[in-house]
């Protein structure tokens, strides 16, 4: 076993680090204050080529392992949360996913080409008003007529719904007998029947888009369909699965970026005649934060690491996944909320990024599964 990185993965991190501390920490203030949707950030992204980094070569992405890209995303993170999230939510972690674990070949070369050459947005359309954490729950159907289904429903809480020209969709088919099969589609741009509802105004990651969709009688050739009739929640935990660590190196960054700010600050305020850093108090609050961010980077890189385990191997890694999300989240909200009681009153005010931490944080323990639910999937593995 050794933990160093290779020249590769080092340079990622790098390249990924100077891009955030340029092109995004710089601006990560007032997109949360104006809740203002990241275009610019997000095309220089692709120009770099640190965009759909789940996507292989020869579908145009970057072709990288699991691990480079969790480094990318952790340093991105360190710069914007939302910025990360809108990035994230399309080809690193979830959109794209159905498609590249479930999908022919034919799909793939039809599809992915034109979505990555051009930057395009595609949404992840699982949640919907009654089915979050219950998938088995969804409502949307997709009733089959000749060579199409027509997609019928309402979704919300859906990552770049506003901007997005695809969307990777879970509806039921519903068979002759009346069972429902839950099933994924790819909808394509133009399609009529799509429908954006309300934005969500939202206590972090406000620069992130997350609205309602409505499908409405949305005719889907059935070469859309990506996999097999009830393949849809396999591919839905599946996709989850490859998502979960993505979460972990978000709250990475964001801890990190919460530590360093601590750090600092601790260093350069002075009371009672020294800086406070030189107090024990705050000596233990920084030496815990930069514990847990370790425990936490370690879990998320293993499972990252296994990521590509799984993708090249079929090894499961359902129970690590859940481990690096539940455990870094955690770590991210409480690095985070000690960031802003180290920063005192400064930090509790908008004059400094760390409040942005703290209420970026949050997310990370809802959305990808609860955190009850990583536990429910964490005590599933043990007791199986
Ligand atoms: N990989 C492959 N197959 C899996 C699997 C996995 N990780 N997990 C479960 N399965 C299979 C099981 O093997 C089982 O198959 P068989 O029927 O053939 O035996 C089947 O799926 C059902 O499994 P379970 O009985 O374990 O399923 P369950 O219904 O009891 O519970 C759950 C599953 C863990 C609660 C699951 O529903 C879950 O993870 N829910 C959370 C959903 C979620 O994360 N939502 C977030 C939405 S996306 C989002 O948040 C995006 C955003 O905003 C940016």
């Amino acid at each position: 076993m050794q933990f160093e990185l290779n020249s590769e993965q080092k340079a990622y991190q790098q390249m990924a680090r100077e891009f955030a501390d340029k092109e995004i920490t710089p601006y990560a203030r007032e997109l949360d204050e104006k809740e203002e949707f990241p275009w610019e950030i997000l095309k220089k992204l692709h120009a770099v080529g640190l965009h759909d980094l789940a996507v292989p070569e020869k579908y145009g992405g970057p072709g990288i392992d699991s691990l480079s890209y969790s480094l990318i995303i952790e340093q991105i993170a360190r710069g914007c949360a939302g910025v990360t999230v809108t990035s994230s939510a399309n080809g690193n972690s979830l959109a794209l996913y159905p498609l590249l674990l479930g999908g022919t070949e034919e799909q793939k070369q039809r599809f992915l080409p034109p979505i990555c050459k051009e930057g395009k947005l595609v949404t992840f359309s699982l949640t919907e008003p009654n089915a979050g954490s219950d998938v088995s729950a969804i409502a949307t159907t997709a009733r089959k007529d000749g060579n199409y289904y027509i997609i019928n429903g309402s979704k919300c809480f859906i990552t770049n719904a506003s901007y997005a020209e695809y969307h990777t969709v879970f509806a039921n088919v519903i068979d002759d007998s009346g069972a429902k099969k839950l099933s994924v589609f790819m909808i394509e741009p133009g399609t009529p029947g799509v429908i954006v509802g309300k934005k969500e105004k939202k206590l972090g990651l406000r620069c992130s888009d997350t609205a309602e969709l409505f499908f409405e009688d949305v005719r889907v050739p059935k070469e859309n369909l990506i996999g097999e009739e009830g393949e849809g929640f396999k591919l839905a935990m599946k996709t989850l699965d490859m998502a979960r660590p993505s979460v972990g190196a978000i709250s990475l960054g964001i801890a990190q970026a919460a530590f360093e700010a601590a750090v600092e600050y601790s260093k350069t305020r002075v009371q009672f005649g020294r800086p406070i850093c030189k107090n024990q108090a705050i000596q233990f609050m920084l030496a815990d934060m930069a514990t847990q961010i370790e425990a936490a980077r370690l879990l998320v890189y293993q499972a990252s690491w296994l990521k590509d385990k799984f993708l090249y191997e079929g090894r499961p890694f359902t129970r690590e996944a859940a481990f690096a999300k539940v455990y870094a989240s955690d770590v991210a909200m409480k690095v985070t909320t000690d960031a802003v009681q180290i920063l005192g009153g400064f930090g509790y005010t908008r004059e400094s990024l760390v409040e942005k931490y703290m209420r970026d944080a949050k997310i990370m323990q809802i959305f990808e599964g609860t955190n009850q639910i990583q536990r429910i999937v964490i005590a599933g593995r043990i007791l199986s």
